[in-house]
């Protein structure tokens, strides 16, 4: 803050002109942040902002305030000034009605405060599901130098010689209590031991996912995807993060420099080959999209058609996140890829993904990041379905699926919204039978509203009862990166918008055929135009006329465009990624 001049970020952010005489608006902040005990030594150096995502919400955040020690350590002994600022913290499970509604505003606040006040780089410190895309989105609108860390994995639990995974094991023992194998008493004991320290999901969830897609699209510095939450190398990640936050304020080294078409094409890559979560395809055309290219779901199929599923990680395998950093975190997944990687891409190290990949420590032998001719599955995590059903398309994770089901034609049991699945999924009298097809509507991005994971429709008891594990379930919403089963996902257009998916009817014939790609409804054309005349809308908004929800409703997107909100993706249209 030393001339009226000063048009780096920076100076533009501390508003020089706010008051209509550039002396007097530097001479009034100069005085309001000498209140906050800064030197003119302190105030003359690289000012690196912290986005402080603590709450007391949120566990998977819960060590946010010693890594933003440790962020600060960094900033100090590289020269800089650290100022830590809040914004938006969320936790998957306290986020009302899901965290998907709030994922943009998140992002908006970041944007908006990264912009507003001056700073010459940014930490972003995310963590649970949505604050990493949230952050990433924000940071690249706002066009500050940027860099990403992550609050890391919790460690595992475990139950009577059994070890334990948020939230996978959740789903699998709620699925063995809801069959009757266990009692009130054990499901109660259990839960107690799911999420046994701070950190986020220890699976490939969607935070894993988000972590080690950030790190390969560059955003991080290389191994911070998988460090445990709790592990020390997390404080010295963060150590290191602030201080290369202030050689890239000196850079200006800016968020679109490193999220370039090539390095999205990394990213999504990774999402393939992890075994990754469905939410990340959402969340990834959402930050691509603040960058100006539009997701082309095609060539990400194709990606995924070449890309194996090389990590042994629940859902898709066996192991947990803190058994992928012993095993080297990422960098031997990208070892694996290298020959499909595009390495001349830029990092926040300053450095190209390939030289990190020749600095990183040597290969030793190791059982979770598998050989990429010995995959876990020879085809990518998802895969794009389209049909009749799904024009604008849908997504199945088939690594997580039952193969079996993968090509599967069924009667119909359609739930009108997530009210209706609840009050009759356990109807005794519910007709159906293992090779029905579950079908949700009205549970897209506007239908209830905010895309909840609720595509992970329960099997119903009386079935569960009967042994039956898995069924093909279909719906416009979006499901758990934690959870595993033969589900067709994010079907758009979504049903309130008066995509087919709104026309389906119990009994009617529903084809998957995952190999092919398809998703159709077997009805005649003109049997479903007659319907499409008269179809109602089905959705109420209440309370929709007002704040948030007003602007949610008004501006969602569908999930090719990331959900984001219409406004805050630039009028300039780049390249499609992957
Ligand atoms: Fe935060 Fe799973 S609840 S990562
Ligand atoms: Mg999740």
């Amino acid at each position: 803050m030393t001339t009226d001049q000063d048009d780096s970020p920076r100076g533009m952010a501390a508003g020089l002109t706010h008051y209509g005489d550039s002396g007097f608006s530097l001479f009034l902040r100069r005085a309001f942040i000498k209140a906050m005990g800064y030197s003119d030594d302190a105030l003359s150096r690289p000012i690196v902002g912290i986005t402080d995502t603590f709450s007391g919400y949120n566990a998977c955040h819960r060590t946010v305030p010693e890594m933003i020690d440790a962020i600060e350590r960094g900033v100090l002994l590289a020269g800089g000034l650290p100022v830590r600022f809040p914004v938006t913290s969320m936790h998957e499970s306290f986020s009302n009605p899901t965290s998907m509604y709030l994922r943009n505003l998140m992002a908006m606040d970041t944007e908006e405060m990264i912009r507003a006040q001056p700073m010459d780089s940014v930490v972003l410190i995310g963590g649970c599901d949505k604050t990493v895309p949230a952050l990433l989105m924000g940071a690249a609108s706002a066009g500050v130098p940027a860099i990403l860390t992550v609050t890391g994995p919790m460690m595992t639990g475990d139950h009577r010689g059994e070890r334990l995974g948020a939230c996978t094991d959740c789903r699998r023992f709620w699925a063995r209590f809801r069959a009757g194998e266990i009692d009130a008493a054990e499901i109660d004991e259990i839960s107690g031991k799911l999420a046994p320290t701070a950190g986020t999901c220890m699976v490939m969830g969607t935070a894993s996912t988000m972590a080690l897609t950030a790190e390969a699209l560059g955003m991080m510095l290389p191994g911070g995807a998988a460090i445990p939450a709790v592990h020390a190398d997390r404080l010295r990640h963060c150590e290191a993060s602030g201080a290369r936050a202030v050689a890239m304020a000196a850079e200006r080294l800016t968020p679109d420099r490193i999220m370039t078409p090539p390095a999205f094409r990394n990213a999504f890559r990774i999402l393939h080959a992890v075994g990754g979560s469905t939410n990340a395809l959402v969340h990834l055309a959402a930050v691509a999209g603040r960058l100006g290219y539009p997701l082309d779901l095609e060539a990400f199929d194709k990606l995924g058609q070449e890309t194996p599923v090389l990590v042994d990680l629940k859902p898709s395998g066996q192991h947990y996140m803190e058994d992928l950093h012993k095993a080297g975190g990422l960098t031997p997944i990208l070892r694996e890829l290298r020959h499909q990687l595009e390495l001349d891409c830029l990092t926040v190290s300053g450095r190209s993904l390939g030289e990190e990949l020749d600095a990183a420590p040597a290969a030793w032998p190791q059982e979770v990041v598998r050989a990429f001719d010995n995959p876990i599955h020879s085809g990518g995590a998802l895969r794009l379905l389209r049909g009749n059903l799904a024009p604008d398309g849908a997504v199945i994770k088939q690594s997580a699926a039952s193969p079996m089901l993968l090509q599967h034609e069924g009667p119909a049991v359609v739930f009108k919204n997530l009210q209706d699945l609840a009050e009759r999924i356990d109807d005794p009298e519910l007709p159906v039978t293992a090779d029905s097809v579950l079908v949700l509507k009205n549970a897209g991005p506007k239908g209830a509203p905010g895309m909840p994971e609720a595509g992970y429709l329960p099997i119903p008891k009386k079935l569960a009862r009967q042994g039956v594990k898995d069924m093909v379930r279909l719906s416009d919403a979006r499901m758990s990166g934690t959870a595993f089963g033969t589900i067709v996902l994010h079907i758009a257009p979504e049903a309130a918008e008066g995509g087919p998916l709104a026309l389906v009817q119990d009994g009617d014939r529903i084809r998957l055929d995952a190999a092919a790609g398809r998703l159709q409804l077997v009805v005649e054309e003109k049997e479903l135009a007659s319907r499409q005349k008269t179809l109602s809308p089905s959705v109420s908004h209440a309370g929709s006329d007002r704040g948030f929800k007003y602007l949610y409703l008004k501006e969602v997107t569908q999930a090719p465009e990331g959900c984001d909100f219409s406004f805050l993706r630039p009028t300039q249209i780049g390249p499609p990624v992957p």
